[in-house]
């Protein structure tokens, strides 16, 4: 096993609350040994901890990494439940794309393609604008709303419901069990603490869905429900569970991520006052300013990658077996291709960053979710008059692999 580099530096500490706050220091202090670094205290006995920009490219373009995952781990949601319960519950935790290799990737991911291809994401815009001004108009007169339950969370969760073919009456009611769904993928400490519990959410998120897809078979619609039924009569999927696992996926992937990014986006754009100024004045700018927000925080901050074989990164030997922890949010922060990394900067040159992953699992909903973030930072420039949040009020989950607040509230004129 290699060295620990410096002694009692650990990522393990991105759970303090300190780090939860800002993860950027620690970052830094870890790149600052090694772009690639050991860290006893990390994964299962050990793991690599990347926060290098060069680096992280560099894994999730390796086809010798893996993102197979759960099936791995001794301390993974199987080890921990071990009641038949639960078993089709795991497997379609189990069948999820993103932790899926080549050829079934490849296979998974086919069904995610037709939704999200740009012509179709475009037309959804007016809708989405439509959708942000409503969510507003419910609490302007108030003159206070609590931001992420409000409006971040609540616009994402509105359009997914309308891809997806469920009613928006739904919502709440879907988005409950997705927190479990989120927490038992994470596999940190809060999904240890009570996994049946968070896997007995997901057995009936599992049931709403089943419910959802016997409608098409009655009368069809006209939606990613529809589509998915479909797949499978065509024989795209093996099993039920394998569906409705990647269902449950694409619908958290698709709204935690995003209300998080929104919210993420405009705690960045309150604290740099003239950067916000300067999209308010000039909206047509919010599109090219939005890679740059998403760079500066990004809300999916670390995925996980394992060695099929031995190999070489970034000067490190990576045995076969061992586990990687990519941190977008690090790389994305790595001065080498951003200079001057902590400053928000709408006009820093192109260099595409992370914050929707490289490689063959590239995040495949995206440009719906730049969509979604766009229009957010746009509506709210326009119409929200001397937003004020005290920092201290913000409470953020202490989840360091998706990164958003939990509530941000906030007063306006
Ligand atoms: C701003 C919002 C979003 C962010 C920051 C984000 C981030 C990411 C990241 C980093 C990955 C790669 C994970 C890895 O390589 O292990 C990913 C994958 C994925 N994302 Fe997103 N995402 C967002 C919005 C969405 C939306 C709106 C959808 C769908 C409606 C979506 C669906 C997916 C899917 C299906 C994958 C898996 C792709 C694969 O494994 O091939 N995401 N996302």
């Amino acid at each position: 096993m290699p060295p620990q580099s410096t002694v009692g530096l650990t990522m393990a500490d991105i759970y303090s609350p300190e780090y939860t706050v800002d993860p950027y220091p620690l970052f830094h202090r870890i790149r600052d040994v090694s772009p690639v670094f050991w860290d006893q205290r990390m994964g299962v006995d050990g793991a690599w901890m990347v926060t290098g920009y060069e680096a992280a490219l560099a894994v999730f373009r390796n086809p010798k990494l893996s993102a197979l995952r759960p099936q791995w781990n001794p301390n993974g949601p199987d080890a921990l439940v071990r009641d038949e319960e639960f078993a089709g519950q795991l497997r379609a935790l189990h069948s999820m794309m993103f932790t899926a290799d080549p050829p079934a990737h490849t296979r998974l991911r086919r069904i995610a393609r037709k939704p999200f291809v740009p012509a179709a994401v475009a037309r959804m815009r007016g809708e989405i604008e439509a959708a942000a001004h409503e969510l507003l108009d419910a609490v302007l007169p108030s003159g206070r709303m609590d931001y992420m339950e409000d409006f971040a969370m609540a616009l994402p969760s509105t359009t997914m419901c309308r891809v997806l073919g469920i009613p928006v009456a739904d919502r709440g009611l879907v988005w409950r069990r997705i927190l479990s769904w989120g927490l038992v993928v994470d596999g940190g400490p809060l999904s240890k603490e009570n996994p049946e519990y968070h896997l007995g959410k997901v057995g009936k998120y599992m049931d709403y869905f089943r419910e959802q897809l016997g409608k098409r078979r009655v009368q069809r619609t006209d939606d990613l429900l529809q589509s998915l039924v479909d797949s499978w009569d065509e024989g795209e999927f093996i099993s039920e569970e394998e569906l409705l696992g990647n269902l449950m996926f694409l619908l958290t992937a698709g709204q935690v991520t995003t209300g998080h990014q929104i919210g993420n986006s405009t705690l960045a754009l309150l604290a740099h006052p003239d950067v916000l100024a300067t999209l308010r004045a000039d909206p047509t700018r919010v599109p090219d300013a939005t890679p740059e927000l998403m760079r500066y925080d990004c809300s999916v901050q670390l995925t996980k990658r394992r060695a099929v074989e031995h190999m070489e990164l970034a000067g490190q030997r990576i045995e076969q077996g061992q586990e990687l922890f990519v941190w977008m949010g690090a790389a994305n922060r790595d001065p080498e291709p951003f200079p001057d990394p902590d400053r928000l900067d709408p006009d820093r040159p192109k260099v595409q960053n992370l914050a929707l992953g490289n490689g063959i699992h590239y995040c495949a909903g995206g440009q719906l979710g730049q969509l979604l973030n766009e229009v957010a930072v746009t509506v709210f420039a326009e119409r929200v008059r001397n937003p004020r949040v005290d920092p201290a009020e913000v409470v953020r989950k202490p989840v360091p692999t998706f990164r958003g607040a939990h509530s941000i509230p906030m007063t306006f004129d």
